[in-house]
């Protein structure tokens, strides 16, 4: 199991780089990311390289027995680069330039950047490409985390020839719906970025300027990644993904460029469900990488220092937080970052190494957490593995979360985390799958909210039920294609047949509302007005606040639909979270899964020969939770059946009869 985080080696004396080293020995770190900002120092004039302390350090850590994630160095480019190539900096869609003094500022399409950087990366693997300390590269640092999409002119240009690369004029046209308020092209040269407009911009335009600012990020990753395993082909490349908490990257196509998955989650400490917002995080991640392990690049030992109030984390929150990811896939817990700076922008920010040093309550987890850790040796390789899945779709996320639509606040991140979140509550492990996914092997997939569609895809959902499936679709999906053109003659357009459903109108609750059902569940937000076509009704709208309820009384609210050998269902409002759960544990208890019964978060991997272990993880800061599994806790050796204690994990080697 890795274990470790970022070091930033260059924010302190050299005299100092001994004492961390023994340090990261005493706390059981065998993996440090080195050099993510350290561009300027590294090549202090174009051209002009500076590696000493580099080679210093890592020869280093290679004594100390830690390896090295090598940054790549890139992900903030030094001032002389700007002030060189002005038009390397971004620009916001209002034509404001991003300026330097902060980190991330380049424009992706930049051919300067692009050049400057990949160059980098070339010289780096020429010189440590064979370094006795090298693990694995670490290119950029999340991609798109605060410069997603740059609007300048050069991003203009680069947008109009990857337009040019998908459609003709007329072709741009029909896709973005251009004969709509005066917008028809009549040469490329007109087309520009989606930049500031007097009135909703054209949704089309938005959604492939998010598809090609992904796919331009993409392209500065690869760019880099190309010439790293051109030089050092057996070494293997990631970049940190921020699954489930940023949604500006099209993480699937970007999960098919890395050799590991790598994933950074920060908590929200105040928040009482976060830690169910990280089990998201890391199943969404754990679908990226296809369910094989991956790794957990960055999360904090405590406090950020970017939300406007930071809690500290509470004693053996970190622990708990750690161990859930590991038992979601990840294969160890690395942090941001080894030592607290004391200077610049993050000085508040948590680490292993806190400002109170080694005689301090942060320090002795971290120690705790790394021989924890050095206790899960023979966790590693194995997988988690669910019979549930939900389809997840970064397009559709951009497509539906625009102005201009039926009700701001039918977000589809908001339904992915609540639907996950139910299933959270239930004890039902789920993975994540791109739309068009194999997923003949699970026995419910669920569409929380899956507005775009593309006919392939609906017909992969289609041929799933047939032969067998439990399909759960919930409301604003199947609405428009890939072009973000509505499917005409009744909604859910493209999931009308599966679901035996015909709907009219959408009908949107105001701030507050509340709906109930015939069947006591509870909604908000959303409510649709049709009829059902061949599926029954499980649920009709009720009653309302509002003279909207008295016209849908009666009406179809929850349905479900028998086609071939499987099952589809419908539910066409937000139902508020008991409700969700109470209607899922239904459907997946019909559908033969089984939920965990007991109060733990509970999650199992196994190797391919049988060794399985439960993670079992107790929330509650008070009680201890009986768990009826035999087997022993791999970081106690205490055997099982036993207890949870509050606030505890523990790992059970399960016993197989
Ligand atoms: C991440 C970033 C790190 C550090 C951290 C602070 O987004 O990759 O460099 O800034 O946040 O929480």
């Amino acid at each position: 199991m890795f274990f470790g985080g970022d070091y930033n080696p260059e924010q302190w004396p050299e005299q100092s780089w001994p004492d961390d080293v023994a340090r990261m020995r005493e706390a059981g770190v065998n993996l440090v990311t080195v050099g993510v900002f350290s561009w300027a120092l590294l090549e202090p004039a174009e051209g002009r390289y500076e590696f000493g302390w580099l080679d210093r350090i890592l020869d280093l850590l290679a004594d100390g027995g830690i390896g090295v994630d090598l940054a790549t160095a890139t992900a903030s480019p030094p001032p002389w680069l700007s002030v060189a190539y002005p038009d390397s900096l971004p620009v916001d869609a209002d034509g404001h330039r991003l300026w330097p003094g902060s980190r991330q500022a380049y424009c992706p399409s930049s051919p300067r950047y692009r050049t400057a950087s990949v160059r980098l990366a070339r010289t780096l693997a020429e010189r440590y490409g064979g370094h006795r300390a090298l693990r694995m590269w670490h290119v950029g640092n999340e991609y798109g985390c605060h410069v997603p999409r740059c609007y300048c002119d050069v991003s203009a240009e680069a947008f109009r020839t990857w337009l040019r690369e998908r459609y003709d004029l007329a072709a741009l046209n029909e896709t973005w719906g251009t004969r709509f308020w005066s917008q028809e092209y009549t040469s490329f040269d007109q087309v520009l970025p989606p930049r500031r407009t007097p009135a909703f911009s054209n949704p089309t335009q938005v959604l492939d300027f998010a598809r090609f600012s992904s796919a331009e990020l993409l392209d500065c990753y690869r760019g880099e990644r190309d010439v790293l395993r051109e030089l050092t082909p057996d070494v293997p490349v990631t970049t940190n993904f921020m699954a489930g908490m940023h949604w500006e990257m099209d993480y699937w196509a970007w999960a098919a460029e890395v050799d590991l998955v790598s994933n950074d989650h920060y908590i929200r400490v105040h928040d009482p469900h976060g830690h169910v917002n990280l089990a998201f995080s890391a199943d969404v991640t754990r679908g990226l990488a296809g369910g094989e392990p991956w790794l957990l690049m960055e999360h904090s030992t405590s406090a950020v220092n970017w939300q406007p109030r930071n809690v500290p984390k509470t004693p053996g929150q970190m622990r708990r937080n750690s161990l859930t990811h590991v038992a979601r896939g990840s294969e160890g817990a690395l942090f941001f970052q080894w030592r607290a700076s004391k200077a610049g922008a993050e000085k508040y920010h948590s680490a292993l190494l806190p400002h109170a040093g080694t005689d301090s309550r942060i320090w002795r987890e971290v120690v705790e957490l790394g021989s924890d850790l050095g206790k899960l040796a023979e966790v590693t390789g194995s997988v988690v593995s669910s019979t549930v899945a939900i389809v997840l779709s970064w397009e559709s996320v951009w497509a539906q979360e625009r102005p201009s639509q039926p009700s701001a606040d039918m977000t589809a991140t908001d339904e992915l985390a609540a639907w996950h979140a139910a299933l959270w509550r239930l004890g039902i492990t789920v993975d994540f799958v791109a739309p068009g996914a194999d997923i003949s092997g699970y026995r419910v997939v669920m569409l929380p909210s899956l507005y775009l569609l593309s006919g392939v895809d609906r017909d992969v959902l289609a041929r799933y039920v047939e032969s067998g499936g439990t399909l759960v679709v919930g409301a604003y999906s199947g609405v428009v294609d890939e072009r973000d053109h509505i499917v005409l003659d009744g909604y859910p357009g493209a999931l009308r047949e599966v679901l035996g459903v015909r709907m009219e109108e959408f009908v949107p609750l105001l701030d507050g509302q509340t709906i109930t059902l015939s069947d006591g569940s509870a909604g908000r937000v959303w409510r649709e007005f049709g009829r059902v076509t061949t599926a029954e009704v499980i649920a009709a709208y009720a009653d309302g606040e509002d003279a909207w309820s008295r016209w849908l009384a009666g009406h179809p609210a929850i349905t479900r639909n028998t086609r071939g050998d499987g099952t589809a269902w419908y539910v066409s409002t937000r139902l508020d979270p008991p409700s969700l759960e109470r209607l899922l544990g239904r459907i997946t208890g019909e559908a033969g899964v089984a939920g965990s019964g007991v109060p733990l978060e509970l999650v199992r991997r196994s190797h391919a020969d049988g060794r399985t272990y439960l993670f079992a993880i107790n929330h509650d800061e008070e009680g201890a939770v009986p768990l009826d599994v035999a087997g022993v806790d791999l970081l106690t050796g205490a055997d099982f059946p036993g207890e949870v204690p509050p606030g505890g994990v523990v790992v059970i080697k399960v016993v197989t009869p």
